[in-house]
């Protein structure tokens, strides 16, 4: 793959995800009205943490949208409970993935967002195949990572990424590229949706090769 995989970040980090000077040095706000979320949406916070965003979220997708929060660490899905209910948002459901499955319902998703979280994943590919069945035809994976590129990015280097290393892991894996936002000081975000054309061709010839294998072990 060519990277070490990032330690996640345990819950004894989480003030720092809602520090005071989070909104100045990576410009959060501009980064979601780049989402372009609208009301209704249903959309997912992949690696959630505390919440800093899945606030933000619900109140952007509204009473008629819904937000799906993500994290493998209870305490950290504990602490973002106690926060939604402070603001009293009724749109946000939390779920305790695992390393492998972010437990999401099938095609129901317009958007997943992941900020700082996919270099965190242990195992990338099947979170990729989980969070694309989990999409609508259109949605959209938002994928925000820190910088590696420029090295005036003040974060630990397994904790940034490339252009170049997202698009060689998420493309081969039923991703296409479809839009890009240079806007940020420290960030990159990175919008892909399903490549349904080429994963399809792949499934059909893991379907050829399993029938031909079936086939083989008749005869054997
Ligand atoms: C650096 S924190 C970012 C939190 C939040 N996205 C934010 O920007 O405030 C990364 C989070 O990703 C979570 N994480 C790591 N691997 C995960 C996985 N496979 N599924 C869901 N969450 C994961 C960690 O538990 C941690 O809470």
């Amino acid at each position: 793959m060519g990277r070490t995989i990032a330690p996640y970040m345990t819950y004894h980090g989480a003030s720092w995800l809602v520090r005071e000077e989070r909104e100045r040095e990576e410009h959060c706000k501009t980064m979601l009205k780049a989402l372009a979320i609208k009301p209704g949406q249903a959309v997912c916070d992949m690696g959630c943490g505390n919440g800093f965003y899945t606030l933000k979220l619900a109140k952007l997708v509204g009473k008629t949208g819904r937000v799906l929060a993500v994290d493998i660490q209870p305490e950290m899905l504990r602490l973002l409970e106690a926060r939604a209910n402070e603001q009293a948002l009724k749109n946000v459901e939390l779920v305790q993935g695992s390393v492998i499955d972010p437990k999401l319902p099938e095609g129901e998703l317009d958007l997943i967002m992941l900020v700082d979280v996919y270099h965190e994943f242990s195992y990338p590919e099947q979170m990729l195949r989980a969070m694309r069945q989990a999409l609508k035809p259109d949605g959209r994976l938002v994928l925000v990572e820190f910088r590696l590129e420029d090295p005036s990015v003040p974060i630990k280097l397994e904790h940034k990424m490339s252009k170049e290393q997202v698009k060689k892991e998420l493309l081969p894996n039923g991703y296409k590229l479809v839009e890009e936002f240079d806007k940020l000081p420290w960030q990159h975000v990175m919008f892909f949706q399903r490549d349904d054309g080429e994963e399809g061709e792949k499934d059909e010839e893991k379907d050829e090769k399993d029938i031909a294998g079936e086939k083989d072990d008749g005869q054997e």
